[in-house]
């Protein structure tokens, strides 16, 4: 496995591939990684010649009141584990090298599903997030690019800036991977305290509950939040950010699920952001 630093020759390398025919999948992460991240770089072996994985903590998305200094790092741990998965290259560029000049002048701002849920509690984050990844796939020029459904919001927000800047990477995305216990992986579980691990397990409980109701015919968006948030406030520690159930194709507002829907939940324990959804398709 190869580890590159610079834009400069990440992109050599990617137009060198390119030129013997090899196709590239592309797994972007900030690091800490944890098998939702593999199950990404799997999901890319499967459907390309090369896997290609870059680790950057995105000062960008940030906000000043938010994790960045703490975010955990441990590359070496990181090597190890993509190796592991088959990764072939990892891009391992730091701050300077993506961000000469801090902020950028330039920056990518996607509308309308950015104000939404996520967007409302974390502003800046989607045009920090949509910059970077927007940075790395011109360095990477990949054919495919994975995200995970834990972020679903960061993926439409990806996928619509894809189609709107004419990009040529496919983007695609894979399911949520939780603990034994039904915890979605997350490289901030990491912050939790034991008790907290364990109050954490109410976000996928109430989504369970929510999956139950949901296929027990409830489809009234009002009565499913109702019984989700009862769930989340038998947990007194945990602060409620959002619940939420919106169009699953632009988080559109909806009463009735009558087309494919996303619960989405986001809540703090103590000083750490917990997110979860599930996914309700309609055929
Ligand atoms: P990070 O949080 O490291 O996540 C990298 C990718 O892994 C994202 O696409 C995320 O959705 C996916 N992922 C995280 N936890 C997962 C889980 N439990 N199951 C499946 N996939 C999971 O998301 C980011 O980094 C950044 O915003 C980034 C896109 C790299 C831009 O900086």
């Amino acid at each position: 496995m190869e580890l590159i630093k610079t834009a400069r020759e990440m992109r050599d390398w990617a137009t060198k591939q390119k030129q013997l025919g090899k196709t590239i999948g592309f797994v972007p992460t900030m690091g800490y990684l944890h098998p939702g991240h593999l199950s990404l770089v799997e999901k890319a072996k499967s459907q390309n010649d090369l896997v290609v994985l870059s680790i950057f903590v995105n000062p960008m998305q940030f906000g000043p009141q938010e994790d960045f200094s703490v975010y955990p790092r441990n590359i070496k741990q990181d090597s190890l584990l993509a190796e592991k998965a088959g990764v072939d290259l990892i891009f391992y560029p730091g701050t300077e090298e993506i961000y000469p000049q801090y902020p950028p002048l330039t920056s990518v701002e996607v509308k309308g599903i950015t104000e939404e849920l996520c967007g409302k509690s974390r502003p800046g984050h989607f045009t920090g997030v949509a910059t970077i990844v927007t940075k790395l796939l011109n360095i990477v020029q990949p054919r495919r690019a994975y995200f995970g459904q834990k972020d679903y919001q960061q993926y439409l927000v990806i996928r619509q800036l894809a189609s709107d800047l004419n990009l040529s990477t496919f983007i695609e995305m894979a399911p949520i991977i939780r603990e034994e216990d039904g915890l979605a992986m997350s490289s901030r579980n990491a912050y939790l305290s034991p008790t907290e691990r364990e109050q954490a397990l109410a976000l996928n409980q109430a989504l369970e509950i929510c999956r139950r109701l949901y296929l027990g015919g409830e489809k009234e968006v009002a009565n499913l939040i109702k019984a989700i948030k009862e769930r989340l406030l038998q947990e007194p520690s945990l602060k409620i950010d959002y619940v939420e159930i919106r169009k699953a194709a632009d988080l559109g507002p909806l009463a009735t699920i009558n087309i494919s829907a996303i619960v989405a939940i986001a809540a703090y324990l103590g000083k750490t952001r917990l997110i979860d959804n599930l996914l309700l398709e309609v055929e």
